[in-house]
């Protein structure tokens, strides 16, 4: 009997009304430390998918035990040594990249090229909910009808956190 091996793909993202992701040029316009540690906890030592823009600004953020992969048209930039790092040439390659490194989920982390590109190869998405309405130019591509909400939990605003925000769990359709 033939089994799956292949990694699970998770897209993991921070959306406000209307799928905002963010403003290319003053980037995310929300101040929300908690959906930051979310994202820390939940990517800690995990294999991450990124486009070149969004790894170029995350690039003083990744911590020895993740496992990053750049994706980059620019064949300078993916033959680029970066210790720790990989990078590749599309989505897909990416993906395969990562999967032959270490098993375990690949969570794919934007930006929005690369969450339009990836989505078609999510099996789960995590969602941040942001309530409100912000300006900008960067979006998450429309994900509702082929995937199923499977839990939502809300936070409200506090002294740290200026918005409410939920987080959801949203699972890829088997029909
Ligand atoms: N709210 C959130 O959760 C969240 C998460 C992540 C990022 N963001 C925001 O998203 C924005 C960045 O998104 P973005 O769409 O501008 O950039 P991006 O998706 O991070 O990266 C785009 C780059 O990916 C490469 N690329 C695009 N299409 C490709 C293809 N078909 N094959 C191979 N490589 C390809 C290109 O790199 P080269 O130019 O090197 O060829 C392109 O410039 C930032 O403002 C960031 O703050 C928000």
């Amino acid at each position: 009997m033939e089994t799956d091996t292949r990694d699970k793909v998770i897209g993991i993202a921070a959306m406000a009304d209307g799928h905002l992701l963010s403003d290319s040029r003053a980037g995310i316009p929300w101040e929300l430390p908690r959906d930051r540690t979310f994202f820390r906890n939940q990517t800690k030592g995990q294999k991450l998918l990124l486009g070149r823009v969004t790894y170029d600004e995350m690039r003083g953020w990744f911590q020895d035990d993740h496992l990053p992969c750049l994706v980059s048209r620019n064949s300078d930039t993916v033959s680029l040594e970066r210790a720790h790092h990989t990078a590749a040439s599309s989505v897909s390659a990416g993906i395969e990249r990562l999967n032959a490194l270490r098993s375990g989920p690949i969570y794919v982390c934007g930006g929005a090229k690369i969450y339009d590109l990836a989505l078609p190869l999510c099996d789960e998405l995590l969602l941040t909910r942001v309530n409100g309405r912000f300006d900008g130019d960067r979006f998450f591509p429309a994900w509702e009808s082929t995937f199923r909400l499977v839990s939502s939990e809300s936070f409200p605003p506090d002294k740290w956190n200026a918005c409410g925000m939920s987080i959801e769990k949203w699972v890829r359709n088997t029909h």
